[in-house]
């Protein structure tokens, strides 16, 4: 046998795998259950960086195009939940630039690791919140807890995509979270700044309210009330305000009849003292939070300047333009790659 021959049959029994591997990238990327488990069972890896779409890996897909099942299934066949492309862009990445959100619960469940930075830095949480998949934004905060403080490469935090977009319910439940409002990007910006340079002064002013209720302890009082909160919100369900404990401080006023006004005046004292100290450290310790009187859902965030536009309309724009789902259903396609250029934009194959 020539070393020719030897060569072929080798070139061929790649090509083969290869094939195997690729029938199960596009089946994943289809939600095509069957084909993908018959492509497992005949020995697929399904850890396969696409060469020919930026490493995309099997699991990318299935999170992209929003098939829980096949990421179910991707991940029992021993993909790692993490696993990353050539730019560092994980499966819930991608779930959460496309608005995948069933992905992403099953990723979260799954134990996905929502914080890893793409190689420019970007996070699932300022991906969907320049996207303004608010629900995908609230579960990747909430279940996932994310880190809300997180920046890119130009100092850019998801606190300055929503000022930016416009984005006022992800705002709003970043602060809540407790971002950071006084954090400058690069160019020395906070997101106050980029919301009132936009013009968006009803979000600037939510900021500056929180950065108010800070400073004074007390709760602003030019907050807008108009709308009714049409949504519980479900921040910190572990973080409950702690009831004030003056039950006993009460009771001691039985004590001693003789001085039953003295001790009711003290009592009072005392409790007003214990009231106000923890309203206080209650006020400090979630210094960002916003009045419970504003409306969650009140203001649905405007799309201006979104929409259909590739990112690569805004190579020079800090921001770029959200990219349309529907643009990219073509798997073979890039679509949100990053590139070098663009900082919220992403190129398009
Ligand atoms: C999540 O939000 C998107 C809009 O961004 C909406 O189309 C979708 O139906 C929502 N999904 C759920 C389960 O609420
Ligand atoms: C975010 O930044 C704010 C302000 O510096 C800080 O209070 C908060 O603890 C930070 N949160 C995280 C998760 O780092
Ligand atoms: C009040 O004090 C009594 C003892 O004097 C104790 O048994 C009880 O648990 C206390 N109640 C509270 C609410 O701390």
């Amino acid at each position: 046998m020539s070393k020719l021959t030897v060569l072929c049959v080798f070139v061929i029994l790649g090509a083969g795998i290869a094939d195997n591997e690729l029938t199960l990238w596009n089946a994943a990327a289809e939600g095509n259950l069957p084909n993908v488990n018959k492509a497992l069972t005949t020995g697929a890896n399904p850890e396969w960086p696409n060469p020919d779409y930026y490493g995309k890996t099997s699991l990318h897909q299935a999170s992209h195009f929003n098939h829980p099942d096949v990421v179910f299934a991707l991940l029992g066949a021993g993909s790692n939940k993490d696993i990353k492309d050539t730019s560092f862009e994980t499966p819930i990445y991608d779930a959460s630039v496309f608005g995948s959100l069933d992905a992403v619960n099953m990723l979260i469940g799954r134990g996905a690791d929502v914080n890893i930075q793409s190689i420019s830095g970007r996070t699932p949480v300022m991906e969907a919140t320049l996207s303004g998949h608010f629900n995908i934004t609230k579960v990747l905060l909430i279940n996932g807890l994310a880190n809300v403080n997180l920046s890119d490469k130009t100092g850019t935090t998801a606190l300055h995509v929503a000022a930016f977009w416009n984005r006022f319910n992800e705002a709003k439940l970043l602060l809540r979270m407790g971002a950071d409002t006084e954090k400058k990007d690069n160019e020395g910006k906070t997101p106050v700044d980029i919301a009132r340079e936009k013009g968006y002064d009803h979000l600037a002013n939510i900021m500056d309210n929180s950065i108010v209720t800070t400073i004074s302890s007390k709760p602003s009082t030019n907050a807008p009330t108009a709308q009714p909160i049409t949504t519980s919100p479900t921040v910190h369900p572990n973080k409950k305000m702690s009831t004030v404990q003056i039950s006993n401080a009460s009771n001691t006023q039985n004590k001693g009849s003789g001085l039953l006004i003295p001790g009711l005046v003290i009592s009072i004292v005392i409790i007003v003292a214990v009231v106000t100290t923890a309203a206080v450290l209650y006020v400090k310790k979630r210094k960002n939070k916003v009045d419970e009187e504003l409306p969650l859902e009140g203001q649905p965030p405007q799309q201006s300047g979104s929409g259909m536009g590739s990112r690569h309309d805004s190579e020079n724009s800090l921001y770029g333009v959200v990219l349309n789902k529907t643009e990219s259903q073509v798997p073979s396609r890039g679509s949100q790659h990053e590139s070098e250029n663009s900082l919220y934009g992403a190129t398009v194959a």
